[in-house]
C-alpha cells in the first residue's frame, strides 16, 4: 500500500538513513547477512538507500522494487547505476521460481494487505537454502505509533505472532530472531 504522506517525508529523512545504516545493517551482517556472488532481491526498496548500502557487499545482481511510483523515480535518479522496479510484492510473477539467493525487506510486511501471499512468493522465488532478512515492527507498536503520529498504517492481521505461524506453515526455518526497541529482525533459511 502507498504510503501516507507523513511516513513518505520520514522515510526520505535523515534519521531513517542513519537507522538503516548504523542500526539495521549491522544488525544483519551480525545476523549473517552477506552477499558477495548471491542473486539479491530487496522488497519495498523505498527511495533507494537500501540499495546503495546493499550494493557496498557485492551482490552477483541486485533488484529493488517498490509499489509506490513516487518511491521507485527517487531510487532511480539518486542511483542510477542499480535496477528498481514499480511492483507489488504479492505478485512476483516476473522472478522465475528459484531465482535469488537473498531476500530482503526493511519494513514492509506491515504495509501489505496480503502479506501472507507476499511471503509464499518470497517461498517461490528463492532457491533452497537462500536467505530471507527481514525486520518488521510488532504489531501492537504500528498501533501504538498510529495513535500518535498518525502515519495510517494499514489495518491487516499482520503482527510478529502470526508471521512466525506463516513462516512456519510454509516450513521456513528461523535461525536467528533479534528483537530491538523499535523493530524484530530475522534470519530465515528456505
Ligand atoms: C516503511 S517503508 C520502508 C521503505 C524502505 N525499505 C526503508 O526501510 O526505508 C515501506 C515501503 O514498502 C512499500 N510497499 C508497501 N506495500 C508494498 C507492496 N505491496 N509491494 C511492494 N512495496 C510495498 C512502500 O511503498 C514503502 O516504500
Amino acid at each position: 500500500m502507498k504510503l501516507s504522506t507523513p511516513e513518505f517525508r520520514a522515510m526520505q529523512s535523515l534519521p531513517r538513513k542513519l537507522g538503516q545504516r548504523y542500526f539495521e545493517m549491522p544488525i544483519f551482517r551480525y545476523m549473517g547477512l552477506g552477499l558477495q556472488n548471491k542473486d539479491v532481491l530487496e522488497i519495498g526498496c523505498g527511495s533507494g538507500y537500501g540499495a546503495f548500502l546493499l550494493n557496498q557487499l557485492q551482490p552477483k545482481s541486485y533488484v529493488g522494487f517498490d509499489v509506490m511510483a513516487e518511491q521507485v523515480e527517487l531510487a532511480k535518479k539518486k542511483y542510477p547505476q542499480f535496477q528498481f522496479l514499480i511492483q507489488d510484492a504479492e505478485d512476483l510473477s516476473q522472478f522465475a521460481n528459484e531465482s535469488k539467493d537473498v531476500v530482503i525487506i526493511f519494513g514492509v510486511l506491515h504495509h501489505i494487505p496480503n502479506w501472507r501471499k507476499a511471503i509464499d512468493e518470497i517461498v517461490r522465488v528463492l532457491k533452497p537454502g537462500g536467505s530471507l532478512f527481514l525486520e518488521e515492527p510488532r504489531g501492537v507498536d504500528i498501533k501504538f505509533f498510529d495513535s500518535i503520529f498518525r502515519w495510517g498504517h494499514p489495518d491487516t492481521d499482520f503482527g510478529l505472532n502470526a508471521l512466525d505461524a506463516h513462516l512456519s506453515k510454509r516450513e521456513l526455518k528461523i535461525v536467528n530472531k533479534r528483537w530491538t526497541p523499535l523493530l524484530t529482525m530475522y534470519h530465515i533459511w528456505k
